[in-house]
């Protein structure tokens, strides 16, 4: 795919992987509408795209809410009379003890990690079948090796990109003759403020790549029509790590508990509150 003249909508464009993939299709001649909550940081990816493409563009909001995410996709058509690509890239991390998680917590990160990502992809796929002459269109995921390898905190995370990984392998077969693309990226450990954002000394400290690895790949697997990257690419750390996932599982999770233990303390305490009648995560609230 040329980028040139093409409508790109990136999705947590405001920091990290969204902010470096807004840039490059920008740099590479898209014209891009960048989306996320913090305004005053959209303001300054919106302007750097414009120095490469004078239409580009942000739209404010927040994707944990089904109207926003509609209303995202129906706006840039609106605008541009267009969408070529979907990068679906927003997400917030979990990185917390199973039992101090409620359900609603859970919830919202399923609304923002997955749900977002079904909502603009649905908006989007009537208007990428009608440009189907004109190139179609490709719609970019971006997943997590966490849902690969799940370490122990993460279920609540692994879970929101396991649903993607799903969703995205799907897209693939279901889209197909369609002149619609899916991609699936999956990166390993970036180096991104989404870990600050998390409240864990012990979160992992091993080595993070750059988030314009992971925008580079993203415009080659666009360019290239690739289905599902892992960044990065044959690096033996996840190549190793997803292979004892598959073949001793039981290892792997002494692995993970060795970097975030499993406190029997905690087992103790959630089998007191549920004695009590508490559900989970929400202190002493009644069920
Ligand atoms: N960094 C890593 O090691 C790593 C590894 C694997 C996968 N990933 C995935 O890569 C993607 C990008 O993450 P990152 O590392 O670049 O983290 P990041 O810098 O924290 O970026 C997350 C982006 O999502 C946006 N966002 C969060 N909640 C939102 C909401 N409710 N509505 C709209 N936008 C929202 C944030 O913007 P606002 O706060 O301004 O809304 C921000 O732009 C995520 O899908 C993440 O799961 C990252």
């Amino acid at each position: 795919m040329n980028f040139h003249a093409k409508v790109a909508v990136v999705t947590g464009a405001s920091s990290g992987i969204g902010r470096a993939t807004a840039l490059s299709l920008a740099q590479a001649g898209a014209t891009v509408v960048a989306t996320a909550r913090r305004e005053n940081l959209l303001e300054e990816v919106s302007a750097a795209c414009r120095v490469h493409t004078q239409d580009s563009c942000h739209i404010a909001g927040d994707l944990a809410d089904k109207t926003f995410a509609e209303h995202l996709v129906e706006e840039t058509v609106r605008r541009f009379g267009r969408i070529d690509i979907l990068v679906n890239n927003a997400a917030v991390p979990m990185h917390h003890p199973l039992y101090e998680i409620s359900a609603e917590q859970a919830e919202d990160v399923m609304r923002i990690n997955f749900l977002s990502c079904l909502w603009t992809t649905f908006a989007a796929i009537p208007h990428m079948l009608l440009q189907a002459e004109s190139g179609g269109g490709v719609i970019v995921n971006v997943s997590s090796f966490a849902a690969t390898v799940v370490p122990t905190y993460e279920t609540i995370y692994a879970a929101s990109k396991g649903a993607m990984n799903g969703f995205t392998r799907g897209l693939w077969n279901d889209l197909a003759g369609s002149g619609i693309h899916a991609v699936l990226i999956i990166p390993g450990p970036i180096d991104t403020e989404i870990w600050d954002k998390v409240e864990d000394e012990n979160a992992y400290r091993g080595k993070k790549f750059p988030a314009q690895l992971v925008a580079d790949e993203i415009l080659l697997a666009i360019a290239e029509r690739r289905f599902e990257v892992t960044v990065p690419r044959r690096n033996l750390q996840l190549v190793t790590a997803r292979l004892f996932a598959t073949v001793l599982p039981a290892l792997v999770r002494k692995g993970v508990a060795r970097m975030n233990p499993v406190k029997p303390q905690w087992v103790r305490d959630a089998r007191a509150r549920a004695r009590k009648g508490l559900r989970m995560g929400l202190g002493d609230r009644p069920r």
